[in-house]
This record gives structure tokens, C-alpha cells and sequence, in this order.
């Protein structure tokens, strides 16, 4: 189907560590770093979604070795590109000079690997022979900064591969479980005057402990089942890159695993929740410093809104 051809990614310039928080925020570097790993995360200041994607994007296209013109396909990730319309992918499109179809994929912090998913579809059909996958948010921008438990949760940051023919992705699999009590950040409203219902500010809102139980479960039964559909075993997986949300669940889901911890890859200290990015920015991390060597087996596994979630093995 496919193989990653490269990896890229962007983060916004400004950096704030969590003393820099507990600057305005009833919080402190003690409870945000023990609860979730997270020490300091880089938001967006003056940057657009745009800006970070077009990065992210362009470098994936040079590191390639391909002109934005040779590619087919466009997929972005993202749970709120800076337009509602047109979809952020078509943004990056215009941004980069590309003139292939392109559409963005809503999925939370799961999107990459659905977005991922979309793209196989598309390469068994032959339709495609290279793909831009890009994810990004601005999570920052979607928290209400007076609610100490989600805002110091998140940073901001953009992830792209491109994907060529190949047959590198060995197995992959989504879930869905709709839900919006447990994870949800409202639409803004218009402001029609026969509007009745009640004006929603936009901010997200979150029960951290039943995202928690779900997330450790949901990685934990996933590894697995997509270990078994490609015909490994999971104490032969070189790499373990989960969604980064928190590093307690990361390292409850590898301990449930039997996976030792220097197999999981993690960025969440210096990230925070980067949403759908958090998995193509770890991986470009890895890529970039030579960890990867060829023919290692990868799992990639993420849970987010929805509930989403999904799974692959890829053969790198
Ligand atoms: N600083 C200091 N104290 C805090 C903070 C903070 N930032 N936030 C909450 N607290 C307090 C609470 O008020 C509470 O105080 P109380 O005991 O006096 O009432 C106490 O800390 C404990 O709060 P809990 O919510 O019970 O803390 P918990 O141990 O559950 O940790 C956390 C919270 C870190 C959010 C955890 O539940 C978690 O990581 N959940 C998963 C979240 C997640 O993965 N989200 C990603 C979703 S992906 C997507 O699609 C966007």
C-alpha cells in the first residue's frame, strides 16, 4: 500500500514552562509534571495553523525529494483549521502550490492514524501514488485559560509525512465510540436573529479521569489487536509511538503491555497535548536522530475526542 518517504515537523516559537503558568494560573510545576509528565509545551503567539503547516509541509516535501506539484493527495488532521471553510488541507494546498485534491480528516487527537487509514484506501486503489499527510492545532487557542485542569494539559505544534508506494503498513485498524459528554469543545455560534439556543463560548471540556481509564485500556486492546492482524507479536515491536496526552498513560498501557518503557517513545515533557500532531512530531523526532533503522516494526496507537480510536504496524 504505502511507505513513510519522510517525516517533518513545526512548532510555534514561543515556549512556556509550567512556572510560567503558575504565574496566573492556582497551579504549580510539582502537580502538572507528577499527574502528566508535562514540564513545558510551545504555544502560538503571532503563528497561524497555516504558518505551522506549511512548514511542517515544506520540509516534509524537500526531505522527500518531491515538488508539491508531484503529489495526488492531501489529508490534514486537524480538530479546527483557521477556516471552517475551505477545509485547512486546501489552505496548505494553496500555501505550498499544490493542485491535487485535498480535505482534512476530524478525528481529535486520533486523526493522524485515521488520516493515515483514508490514504491506504486510496493507495489499494491505486488513485495515488503520493500523499501529503499533514496534523496540527491549535490547542491553545481552544482553552478556556481560567480552568487549570485542561489548559496547562496542552502545547501547539504541526506533524506531516509524505507517503509513496510501498508496502511498509502491515496492519491498521479505528474505533469509534460516540461520546460528546466526556470530550467536547462547542461550535461558536453565527449570530442569526431567529437563533434560540444558547450562545456557547468555544473551549474544551474534559473528564480527565473517564479520558484516562479509556485511554489505557482502548492503547492496551489496540496494540494488540493490530499486533495480531499483522501476524507479530508485541515483544517484537521495536517502537512504541503513542498519542502523547499524559505519561501516566503511556506508561500504564506499556506496564499492561509488558513493553519496556525505552521502546515508547515520548515528547509529552516538552509538548504537552499536541492533539493529532503529537504522533508525526515524536516520530520526525525519532527519524531525525537516526533511532529508526530499516526494517524496525512501529506501532503507532492514539485516543481522543469522539472516542476515537486506532492503531498500526508499520515495517520501517
Ligand atoms: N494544578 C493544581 N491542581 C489541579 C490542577 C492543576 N493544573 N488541575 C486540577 N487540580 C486539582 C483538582 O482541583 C483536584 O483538587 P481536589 O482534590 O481538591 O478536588 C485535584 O487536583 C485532583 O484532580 P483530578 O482531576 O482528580 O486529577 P487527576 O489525577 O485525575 O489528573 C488529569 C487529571 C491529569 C487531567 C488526568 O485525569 C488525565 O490525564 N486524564 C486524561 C486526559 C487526556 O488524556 N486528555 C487528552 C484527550 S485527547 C483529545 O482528543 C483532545
Amino acid at each position: 500500500m504505502f511507505k513513510i518517504l519522510s517525516t517533518a515537523s513545526a512548532l510555534p516559537k514561543c515556549r512556556k514552562t509550567n512556572d510560567d503558568l503558575s504565574t496566573f494560573l492556582d497551579t504549580s510545576d510539582e502537580w502538572i509534571s507528577q499527574r502528566t509528565g508535562i514540564r513545558e509545551r510551545a504555544v502560538c503567539t503571532d503563528e497561524t495553523l497555516t504558518d505551522l503547516l506549511t512548514q511542517a509541509a515544506d520540509q516534509a516535501l524537500e526531505r522527500a525529494g518531491i515538488t508539491a506539484q508531484e503529489l495526488d493527495l492531501i489529508l490534514c488532521a486537524t480538530i479546527r483549521g483557521d477556516y471552517i471553510t475551505p477545509s485547512q488541507a486546501c489552505v496548505i494546498q494553496k500555501e505550498i502550490g499544490a493542485s491535487c485534491p485535498a480535505m482534512d480528516i476530524s478525528a481529535a487527537c486520533t486523526g493522524f492514524i485515521y488520516a493515515l487509514d483514508v490514504a491506504a484506501g486510496y493507495f489499494a486503489r491505486k488513485k495515488v501514488k503520493k500523499v501529503l499527510v499533514l496534523a496540527g492545532d491549535c490547542m491553545t487557542r481552544m482553552m478556556d485559560w481560567s480552568d487549570r485542569s485542561t489548559c496547562v494539559l496542552f502545547g501547539d505544534g504541526a506533524g506531516a509525512v509524505v507517503l509513496g508506494e510501498g508496502e511498509n503498513l502491515m496492519a491498521i485498524q479505528l474505533t469509534a465510540n460516540g461520546n460528546v459528554d466526556v470530550l467536547n469543545i462547542p461550535h461558536v455560534g453565527g449570530d442569526s436573529p431567529f437563533d434560540k439556543l444558547p450562545k456557547n463560548q468555544s473551549y474544551l471540556s474534559m473528564n480527565g479521569k473517564e479520558v484516562y481509564k479509556f485511554a489505557v485500556s482502548s492503547m492496551y486492546r489496540d496494540v494488540q489487536i493490530v499486533c495480531d492482524q499483522a501476524g507479530v507479536k508485541v515483544e517484537d515491536v521495536d517502537w512504541i509511538v503513542p498519542h502523547q496526552a499524559n505519561l501516566r498513560i503511556i506508561e500504564a498501557a506499556a506496564h499492561k503491555l509488558k513493553v519496556s518503557g525505552e521502546k515508547c517513545l515520548t515528547g509529552i515533557e516538552n509538548l504537552g497535548n499536541t492533539s493529532a500532531a503529537s504522533i508525526p512530531i515524536v516520530l520526525d523526532r525519532a527519524n531525525t536522530e537516526g533511532k529508526f533503522k530499516a526494517g524496525d516494526l512501529l506501532v503507532l496507537t492514539a485516543f481522543g475526542a469522539g472516542l476515537t480510536t486506532g492503531a498500526c504496524v508499520l515495517r520501517w
